[in-house]
């Protein structure tokens, strides 16, 4: 394998970094890099930024972020939601230390400029210094684009660019598919976030969890103890398939495993029955066809690029901190009309991802060993070449694979080349 050629700065032929079956290591360690990725990923895309759920009242904020950057998610007196930048546009203190509240304003704590929940700067102090000084150009930063998609907030700092529609692309069925769940139509995004760190390169998350290799070895334990059933989705044998979406989503389809089982909630590891408040909610609300044809087929495992991993009962928000350092935002889904089923969420999800959970602690591990192994250049790449040969395209002329093969990487890889390679 030849050498990549390692040239100073930014300035680098993506191409000879990023191939077809191969990326080099220095994609995971090099802190130019990481910056390069900041300005052409997380600062240009469409990111994941919050759900309208989490400031459902007039004046609700949260504290959010893009990237690194901190951002403030506010909904205004009549109800629209902002992107706000907590960075004061006098000498930039934050102006927002809470997680989240209730506020018609913020003040900033160093010399007490006050902003509205839409960015406006609504006054300074001791005003007699600013005589001639126009307070509409000092309001705080704003994302250039808010979009939301059935309540899921996405944020861009680019001005211009693909509409979020165009962004989303087919994921926009998985989202779909994951509010039909709830008898309302409605996801809610209310069970607070946990806040995992790993001192692993963000690509390092976004590319597991659609990878249907790892499961069956990291998570053995898991699935023992729990006979969750949810090994065999991930064995060789599986009929589950991996998919790329284009524009680096990707997923692990499990439907044509649960279609098999054909039987209602499988997805969930439970039975219709032990939900019958749930399940005579959604029969109510979608006719019981279509209500058990949801009910088998489960939510989606699906990573919307490059941040939003929709992981059945939890979403998982990516941001990366710095080269080699990342946390995982992670809270249980509920789904609007069903407390039976967001009860068993929240505690499968404690059980899984919280502090005593194995899940997330299993995959945190294996981040932070091969965070430490690319950092060695010999060999100097990594081999994505599994189930290349038999990598085939769906009825949506979707690139699917077997559920173990790495589909989703390549998918992941090509997108990234054709972002960072991007003028
Ligand atoms: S830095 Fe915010 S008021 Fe001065
Ligand atoms: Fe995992």
């Amino acid at each position: 394998m030849p050498t990549a050629a390692a040239a100073p700065g930014v300035q680098r032929r993506w191409d000879e970094l990023v191939r077809p079956e191969h990326v080099h290591g220095s994609l995971y360690t090099d802190p130019a890099i990481f910056q390069a990725e900041l300005e052409k990923i997380w600062f240009r895309t469409w990111v994941y930024v919050g759900h309208e759920s989490e400031v459902p009242n007039a004046n609700d904020f949260v504290m959010k972020s893009i990237g690194p950057e901190p951002i403030i998610m506010t909904r205004d007196r009549s109800g629209q939601v902002h992107l706000l930048h907590n960075r004061c546009s006098h000498r930039g203190n934050r102006v927002c230390m809470t997680e989240r509240g209730n506020a018609r304003s913020f003040t900033c704590p160093y010399h007490g400029w006050t902003f509205s929940n839409d960015g406006a700067l609504k006054g300074w102090p001791f005003p007699s210094g600013y005589e001639g000084v126009d307070r509409s150009e000092y309001g705080l930063g704003k994302v250039a684009r808010v979009a939301s998609y059935r309540g899921f907030v996405f944020g861009s700092m680019a001005a211009e660019g693909p509409s979020l529609e165009e962004h989303l692309g087919a994921a926009m069925k998985s989202i779909d598919a994951l509010c039909d769940t709830s008898p309302e139509g409605e996801v809610e995004i209310t069970a607070g976030f946990l806040k995992h760190k790993v001192k692993a390169n963000w690509k390092f998350l976004v590319e597991n969890e659609t990878d249907g290799y790892h499961p069956s070895f990291v998570h053995a334990s898991i699935f023992e103890v729990a006979q969750s059933g949810i090994g065999e989705l991930y064995s060789a044998e599986s009929t589950a398939v991996s998919r790329d979406f284009g524009n680096g989503h990707t997923e692990n389809d499990l439907r044509p495993e649960f279609r098999k089982r054909d039987v209602p909630m499988s997805w969930f590891g439970t039975t219709a029955d032990r939900l019958p408040e749930y399940t005579a909610r959604m029969n109510a609300a979608y006719g019981e066809e279509k209500a058990r044809k949801i009910m088998i087929d489960g939510t989606p495992h699906i990573m919307i690029y490059p941040n939003l991993f929709i992981a059945e009962i939890q979403i998982f928000v990516i941001q990366p901190l710095a080269v080699n350092e990342s946390v995982q935002h992670v809270t249980a889904l509920q789904f609007k009309g069903a407390p039976d089923l967001n009860r068993r969420m929240r505690q499968q999800t404690m059980g899984s991802v919280g502090p005593a959970g194995f899940l997330l602690a299993d995959d945190a591990e294996m981040y932070e060993r091969t965070q430490m192994g690319v950092q060695m250049r010999n060999p100097e790449w990594l081999f994505l070449g599994r189930g290349k040969h038999r990598e085939r395209r769906d009825e949506d002329g979707f690139l699917i694979g077997d559920n173990t093969d790495e589909v989703p990487t390549r998918g992941i890889w090509r997108h990234y080349r054709s972002l960072m390679e991007a003028e």
